[in-house]
């Protein structure tokens, strides 16, 4: 049996707050006048996915997609597998892709390649954490909360074996 603990605060409520708030602006900004389907990715992104909607005052819809990379290491397979898939039509729509943490790239390099093959108008990316040390593939995130280093992050969201989603914030987890 392995024992894990979780570290101090790296991340505030307040700060990922702060930064829906500005995220959402920019997002409101850009498809101004337009409709966007936010597309949330089960199940890392829930606490994101509702700050962003929040903040972003456009005409929308919400849709999830669940999908994974395999088993409950800290380290993706590569291989995605989708678990659920959209609900909602998306030909000639703008697709805001909302995820918890790009790492390898892997999972929204797929995700881009689906959407795109669906005919979705615009593709962009809305991530609330960028571990840029982790990219195998070519990634930009549009919209971007935070960098972080080469950590298991955990917390608001991310998990660890399906532990620690429910921290109302980011820490990251030391493995002993
Ligand atoms: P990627 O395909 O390697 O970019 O990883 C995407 C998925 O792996 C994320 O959506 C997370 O579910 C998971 N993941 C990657 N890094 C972490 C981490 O540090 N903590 C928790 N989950 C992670
Ligand atoms: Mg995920």
């Amino acid at each position: 049996m392995h024992t894990e603990t979780i570290g101090t605060v790296m991340i505030t409520q307040e700060e990922i707050n702060a930064k829906a708030a500005e995220i959402g602006r920019r997002i409101t900004e850009d498809f101004a006048g337009e409709e966007v389907v936010l597309v949330g990715i089960l199940r890392g992104a829930v606490l994101w996915m509702a700050d962003i909607m929040k903040n972003v005052n456009l005409d929308m819809v919400i849709d999830f997609m669940a999908v994974s990379s395999y088993g409950a290491s800290t380290k993706s397979s590569g291989i995605v597998k989708i678990n659920k898939d959209l609900d909602t039509d998306i030909e000639g729509k703008n697709v805001i892709i909302v995820e918890d943490i790009v790492d390898s790239g892997v999972t929204l390099n797929y995700l881009k390649g689906y959407f795109e093959s669906r005919g979705a108008k615009v593709i962009k990316i809305c991530a609330l954490l960028d571990k840029p040390e982790g990219r195998r593939v070519d990634i930009d995130v549009d919209y971007k909360g935070f960098t972080v280093d080469n950590r298991f992050i955990v917390g608001y969201g991310l998990d660890f074996d399906q532990k620690y989603r429910n921290l109302p914030y980011i820490t990251w987890l030391k493995e002993e």
